[in-house]
């Protein structure tokens, strides 16, 4: 978590780094800091609050300008969120300056160290640890900033990517990468420094993506140096071509990235098949699958981890993997897998599913997996992102830019790349017939203007938010394909209009939930005509018979339903295993529009950061 953004060449420095800050808040926004060098002097300005809290204290604090600068966004790990606490921090000289991303677990012992050695602290930070042991392996050993930084994070447990400058020497920035994400964007004469690429996607479409383990010496004029942390050897650099634009990660006119994401689904999905999928010649091509066919074909099992709502879509996923493909399927929270010594075979085939790429549990469950002997596939959305580059073959969303931090088309996005997989598999594998096979792929194809059309309820779902908006506790009930739907639904309501919502299976309402229901307790049940409708129906019936009041998610013309229920919303029929990519979009309607109801910060709810890079 935190974005870190930095520059460094012959434009103003303050407006590229706040502008960056700005882009990067979707990774943390407690507090903000800047620091630039003037020309003469260093300043640093910093608060606790989101970018537009420390754009107005700047204009107050910092007059003068310079060309080099970094800045951060912060989501805390050590130490509340005020002013003392954010970045950057610096040295107790005043000369070194950083900003970090990370965790740094053996800070206390560090500390300890540098106290008795005279050093003080200001703030409770691992950071601040980390760039006064910096100052005094340099002061010690005499060495330049980059060799510091060295040999002081070969003395550093934990996970990071930091920027360091010294203001004694305003030509260079030094950077580093364990276990959070940097890239370095190459213009002319001038250098980038961000957690992503979006900070300075209108400067350049050159970058370098740093590896764990690396770090860099950025010097004006001069060549970017990449060497190894550990074993001190170089590495020659790689400059990718980004293929991402400036249009996709602005808001495009609406209201908030959330719902922007809500209504790019029919396109992002789209976006996911083509080049995949050609349904009327009854193909589906996918390299990463191809490639590995042998690997899925002789697999015991699949064992999917992920965490949150790509944890969902890995639930969808099997049902479409053990219904089409017959293979056993186990989803598994990264967090709780990586920590409780599992059983893994050669034979399996672990999937990792991720949007961000840089979930800290998930990376840790692949490697885990990795060292076992199995074949690790990712489903990513950031392209280079540390998962897609650790798992051994993989298949990216292509869903764009996801910024809000509530996942909407990542989800479904998702879900259409793990059905690719399960009817390539199933048709390799001869488990599903070539009828069955043609139709689940002319369905597939016309999802994204089914999507559109669920999007046609938006107004009405409008309507339903307005009249529960105020309640305390939402049940969320689906069944089979759509018991996940249920668990995401009740997970995007939870997280950006903090009403408790829990998700189940309808049946099991009554081996618990069932206690809570009255005419206070509205339930959203989706009861799509396929997949096990009847049942859903008696449980309607007995949400009924004791007051509950239900928000039905329905297939358009259903009847039944309608007449128990006290609003339906209709989404397009299709077939069973693509229903979720259908009645997740009226959800993600209902929890976005109770949560602006609410005045509550939609893309970045309270307390979440959209990449979870610490464990
Ligand atoms: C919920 C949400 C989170 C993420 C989770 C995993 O809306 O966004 O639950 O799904 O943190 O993130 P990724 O998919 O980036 O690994």
């Amino acid at each position: 978590m935190c974005g870190i953004v930095g520059y460094i060449g012959h434009r103003e420095a303050y407006p590229i780094i706040i502008e960056g800050l700005k882009r990067l808040e979707y990774r943390g926004y407690d507090s903000a800091g800047i620091a630039l060098f003037d020309g003469t002097d260093l300043k640093v300005s910093k608060t606790k609050g989101k970018v537009a809290e420390l754009e107005n204290r700047i204009k107050k604090e910092i007059t003068s300008n310079g060309s080099l600068g970094i800045g951060h966004t912060r989501w805390a790990t050590h130490g509340v969120p005020n002013d003392v606490n954010a970045h950057p921090h610096y040295s107790n000289s005043g000369d070194l300056v950083i900003i970090h991303n990370g965790i740094i677990e053996n800070y206390a012992s560090l500390r300890e160290e540098l106290q008795k050695r005279g050093y003080t602290f200001k703030s409770e930070t691992d950071t601040e640890v980390l760039i006064n042991l910096i100052e005094d392996v340099k002061i010690k050993e005499d060495v330049k900033l980059g060799q510091a930084v060295q040999i002081a994070l070969n003395q550093v447990v934990g996970a990071y990517s930091i920027a360091v400058f010294d203001k004694n020497k305003p030509d260079e920035i030094v950077i580093a990468r364990l276990g959070s994400p940097l890239a370095i964007g190459i213009g002319e004469d001038e250098f980038f420094i961000a957690s992503d690429a979006s900070p300075f996607i209108e400067y350049t479409k050159n970058a370098i993506y740093l590896e764990d383990e690396e770090m860099a010496i950025i010097r004006l004029n001069k060549e970017v140096k990449i060497r190894k942390i550990h074993d001190d050897s170089l590495v020659d650099p790689y400059v990718q071509e980004l293929q991402m634009n400036l249009e996709q990660i602005e808001k495009g006119g609406y209201d908030h990235f959330m719902l922007k994401e809500i209504y790019e689904q029919p396109s992002a999905i789209r976006d996911t098949y083509r080049g995949r999928l050609k349904a009327n010649q009854g193909i589906i091509k996918m390299s990463g699958v191809e490639d590995n066919m042998k690997k899925f074909l002789n697999a015991n099992r699949i064992i999917v981890v992920a965490c949150g709502t790509s944890w969902h879509a890995g639930l969808v996923s099997e049902y479409i993997f053990e219904d089409l493909a017959r293979i056993p399927v186990e989803v598994e929270y990264a967090s709780e897998f990586r920590y409780r010594n599992p059983v893994i075979h050669e034979n399996d085939v672990v999937i990792a599913i991720s949007q961000s790429g840089e979930t800290a549990d998930t990376l840790a469950a692949i490697k885990l997996a990795k060292s076992k002997g199995a074949f690790v596939f990712g489903v990513c959305n950031v392209v280079g992102s540390s998962i897609a580059r650790e798992t051994d073959a993989g298949a990216y969303t292509h869903a764009g830019p996801e910024i809000g931090v509530a996942s909407t088309k990542a989800f479904t996005t998702q879900i259409t790349v793990l059905t690719l997989i399960a009817l390539r598999l199933a048709r390799a594998k001869g488990t599903i017939s070539s009828s069955d096979f043609r139709l689940h792929l002319l369905e597939l194809e016309m999802i994204p203007d089914k999507v559109q059309k669920a999007l046609d309820s938006d107004a009405y779902v409008k309507t339903i938010a307005d009249i529960y908006k105020n309640v305390k506790n939402f049940l969320y009930l689906g069944r089979g394909y759509n018991f996940p739907v249920a668990l995401e639904g009740a997970l995007k309501l939870k997280e950006i209009s903090y009403i408790h919502a829990e998700g189940y299976p309808a049946a099991e309402m009554k081996h618990g939930p069932i206690a809570l229901i009255d005419d206070d307790m509205p339930i959203v049940v989706i009861a799509t005509k396929k997949g096990h409708y009847d049942k859903i129906v008696s449980n309607i019936q007995e949400i009924k018979s004791r007051n509950g009041r239900i928000i039905g998610i329905v297939t358009k013309g259903d009847k039944t339903v309608k007449e128990l229920a006290d609003h339906v919303i209709e989404v397009p029929e299709t077939i069973e295993s693509l229903t979720p990519l259908l009645t997740t979009i009226p959800l993600q309607l209902l929890s976005y529009h109770i949560a602006v109801m609410l005045g509550k910060n939609v893309d970045q709810p309270r307390n979440l950061a959209k990449s979870v890079t610490v464990e």
